[in-house]
């Protein structure tokens, strides 16, 4: 059978309310913003937003940038300090991106924010894209609507080609305005730092907020370049973790996968699936909040199932054996 071909919609009312019902059901719907065309999943869903890193063929677990009708919807999700209201009143809705610490107990998925304590937030310009978050009635997570390694998409023809049947539905409004993505702050350290630069001048935000700090492994882009900023820092539990297991030692817990648990599973602290069924997109959406549960639970240490390599395997595999040895670039600071 061949891959459906996404069908593109001029953004008529009509078609956005069904692509707020697509969104709502789990889908992926590729918008338009200001900067680039959006590839959105609503954010509260662990299983959309595996769905979305699947659909971008990334090779890792990047956190997403979380995108709002309004920035005063944000606050139950992301800490609004006083600098991040001064740039939110001056320069949203715009191509400003702020990384916040979540606020405990916000509903958005851990995988969203790739198991990180912080919370990228951005209220975009575009009339269409806002009509879209305030129909679904979820804030959407919205990487840039290319597959991994592409460029970034300013018209609905350039999603078509980049991704082809993943989204159910394209929303054409025409090129986008601004082009290139939006500028990322960071505001979850003391002090402001740029991360990446984008529609947004950097003086424009310096006259609010002073000298940004810029950190020295900053990305340009979502290829296969290195973590910016404090990306550095990866998620990782703070108890030891063990790879590939095959028998399970005294004291620890088991994040499983697949059906066929490895020997000792019964005197395990504590186990959780990250899919039962052996489904890595699954296991994507399971896997940094079935961490941090593990990693609460008491144990001496985790022990980790192998997890298939292809598809989203790869980025799982990936993010885990970064939580059992820390990046040489891993330094503090911001
Ligand atoms: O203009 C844009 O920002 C577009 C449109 C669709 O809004 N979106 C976009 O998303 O470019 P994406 O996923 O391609 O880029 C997100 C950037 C990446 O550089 C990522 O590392 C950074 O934001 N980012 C997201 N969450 C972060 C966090 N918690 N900490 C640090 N950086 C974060
Ligand atoms: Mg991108």
């Amino acid at each position: 059978m061949n891959a459906a071909t996404a069908p593109i919609r001029p953004a008529t009312e009509e078609a956005i309310a069904e692509a707020a019902r697509l969104l709502r059901e789990g889908r992926l719907v590729a918008f338009p913003t200001e900067t680039v065309y959006g590839l959105g999943a609503d954010a509260t869903s662990d299983a959309a937003v595996a769905r979305l890193f699947a659909a971008k063929g990334r090779p890792r677990f990047n956190p997403l940038i979380v995108h709002f009708a309004d920035a005063a919807d944000i606050a139950p999700h992301g800490v609004m300090d006083g600098r991040a209201r001064a740039l939110a009143e001056k320069f949203w809705p715009g191509p400003l991106t702020l990384v916040l610490a979540r606020t405990p107990g916000t509903g958005i998925s851990a995988l969203v924010s790739a198991g990180l304590e912080t919370i990228a937030v951005r209220v975009p310009a575009h009339p269409v894209a806002r009509a879209l978050i305030a129909a679904a009635g979820v804030p959407l997570a919205a990487p840039s609507a290319n597959r991994s390694g592409d460029i970034s998409p300013t018209t609905a023809a350039h999603v078509a080609r980049s991704l082809d049947g993943a989204p159910a539905m394209i929303l054409d409004a025409g090129p986008t305005p601004v082009g290139i993505e939006s500028t990322v702050i960071d505001l979850a350290g003391p002090r402001a730092a740029l991360l990446r630069p984008g529609g947004l001048a950097r003086e424009a935000i310096e006259a609010v907020t002073g000298p940004l700090a810029v950190p020295a492994d900053e990305e340009k882009g979502d290829g296969p370049a290195r973590a910016p900023g404090r990306l550095g820092r990866h998620y990782a539990p703070h108890l030891p973790l063990r790879l590939e297991v095959t028998e399970l030692r005294q004291g620890e817990a088991l994040l499983a996968f697949g059906p066929n648990l490895p020997a000792g599973a019964g005197r395990a602290v504590k186990v959780l699936n990250l899919s039962p069924t052996g489904d890595v997109i699954e296991a994507a959406a399971n896997l940094f909040a079935m961490l941090h549960a593990l990693d609460a639970s008491g144990a001496k240490a985790i022990a980790a199932m192998k997890v298939p390599e292809a598809g989203l395997g790869a980025a799982i595999n990936d993010r885990l054996r970064r939580a059992v040895r820390p990046l040489p670039d891993s330094e503090p600071g911001d």
